[in-house]
């Protein structure tokens, strides 16, 4: 874990509530090694109000680049003001925390799916699958085609389906919804998205006896297993989301009766 100074490369409104700002450090020292699945913790620049820092998953790695992908999404304040940050200016990162999503050793068929903005994990998980010789799918699911973040990054790495609510990408409704579920079988799963997404995506795993990895968005505040804010009932008894995870296999969680 570290703390660095990293300059803004490029900072690119996105849609209505997210943004995608390009990091490098702010001292051209090389990014350590860092896994799909981690996240770090930005300072908030120049607000009177907020004093915590706000967790962001690592959206994706480019070492040619020696550049960090943060996703940011605009929810309060804290956001907004990272949000604002223009290229050229620095912002102060505690990285990389947590654990990471497994990466598999043996081809198969892997399915990412991801929800809003909590497909940013998923580019680099893709990347990752496919610098292993993998060719990953990837179900994406918004309100609309306006939360579909990405997509041109994601069809770079492998095949894309799309869900949305009101049907203006892809099939209409949910993900757990979208007909390559029923016509294929996946040796894999991994998600990342809102809860009750995240729920039903594990329990067409359980019930297709596919295994299947979790990164949960709990609220956090400290980010490194001080505060207790993110706990997360697990058949290990309370764990931190922060420390323990984000990523949890779902045979450790109770979402499952
Ligand atoms: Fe503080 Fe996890 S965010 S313990």
């Amino acid at each position: 874990m570290k703390v660095l100074d990293f300059t803004v490369r490029s900072n690119e409104q996105l849609n209505y509530q997210n943004n995608l700002i390009k990091v490098t450090p702010a001292d051209n020292g090389t990014l350590p090694e860092m896994s799909p699945g981690q996240f770090v913790q930005i300072l908030v620049n120049n607000s009177d109000n907020v004093f915590l820092r706000r967790p962001i998953s690592i959206n994706l790695v480019d070492k040619e680049k020696n550049e960090m992908w943060l996703l940011v999404q605009r929810v309060g304040e804290g956001t907004r003001k990272i949000c604002e940050t223009p290229a050229r200016e620095t912002l102060n990162i505690i990285f990389p925390l947590g654990n990471s999503f497994s990466i598999p050793q043996e081809e198969g068929k892997f399915l990412l799916v991801g929800g809003g903005v909590g497909a940013a994990p998923m580019l680099f998980l893709g990347k990752k699958l496919r610098e292993k010789g993998f060719s990953p799918d990837f179900l994406l699911g918004g309100r609309s085609q306006r939360d579909i973040l990405q997509l041109s990054d994601f069809e770079a790495l492998g095949t894309v389906y799309c869900t949305t609510e009101d049907g203006s990408l892809g099939e209409k409704g949910f993900v757990t919804h979208h007909s390559v579920l029923q016509k294929s079988r996946y040796d894999f799963i991994y998600t990342c998205g809102p809860k009750p997404m995240m729920v039903a995506v594990a329990k067409y795993a359980h019930s297709n006896k596919t295994g299947c990895e979790v990164s949960l968005e709990n609220l956090m505040a400290c980010g490194f297993g001080a505060c207790l804010c993110c706990i997360e009932k697990t058949t290990r008894g309370n764990l931190c989301s922060c420390t323990d995870g984000p990523v949890f296999n779902i045979n450790e969680l109770t979402w499952i009766d």
